[in-house]
């Protein structure tokens, strides 16, 4: 048996790294938000739930199996919402790639087609739950059933726990724009989407089982 202090010490969830430089995405977000963003929200998350964990029965689970056990379970929130903050956090970042918009892989853009009717109707329903979702949380591609579908959580919420396949999302907490946008959401959102959201993420993610 390890001691608790040993368990802490070793504690299982480690912040990724980013997957490019913290100032690669700059003429969108600037490396002072990155920098706050990733290493101070992000990391915070990581080191929290890391903390709430150690020594209890979920200190050995990955951060999918903690985030299913206990959504919406009473006593168990702090511990959820830093698990599904750690896991939304770097699967945003993913879905951001510095010279990123543009088309999406053929397939996807394919069934984008399908599914909203255009890609443009798509990043119109993006932006629309991104800026509409009230207060803090995240806007979302996913896969639900066979469809492709935008949906908008609140908080720490994630598709995740209703069943749907996250292809993308978008954090729209206001430490993901305030200290390039202020108030200007709708300007963080519409620039992320025609220059940093990263089609290939999604499209790898749509073919994952
Ligand atoms: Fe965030």
């Amino acid at each position: 048996m390890m001691s608790n202090d040993k368990i802490e010490s070793v504690s299982p969830h480690v912040l990724p790294s980013l997957p490019y430089a913290n100032n690669a995405l700059d003429s969108v977000i600037t490396a002072n938000t990155i920098s706050f963003h990733y290493g101070k929200h992000h990391k915070g998350y990581i080191d929290n739930l890391n903390k709430l964990v150690a020594g209890t029965k979920f200190a050995e689970l990955t951060l999918e199996k903690i985030i299913a056990a206990t959504a919406g379970k009473a006593g168990k929130t702090a511990i959820f919402n830093n698990a599904a903050q750690a896991w939304n956090h770097t699967f945003y970042w993913s879905s951001l790639k510095p010279k990123g918009g543009g088309e999406p892989p053929s397939a996807l853009k394919k069934k984008i087609e399908v599914d909203f009717g255009s890609l443009d109707a798509c990043k119109k329903e993006l932006a629309a739950a991104a800026t509409t979702q009230f207060g803090s949380g995240w806007a979302w591609l996913v896969l639900d059933e066979k469809k492709l579908k935008v949906v908008k959580t609140g908080n720490a919420d994630s598709p995740l726990t209703q069943g749907m396949k996250p292809l993308l999302n978008i954090d729209v907490w206001e430490h993901a724009y305030y200290l390039d946008y202020q108030n200007r959401r709708a300007d963080y959102v519409n620039a992320v989407l025609d220059k940093l959201i990263n089609w290939d993420f999604a499209a790898a993610n749509l073919l994952k089982k």
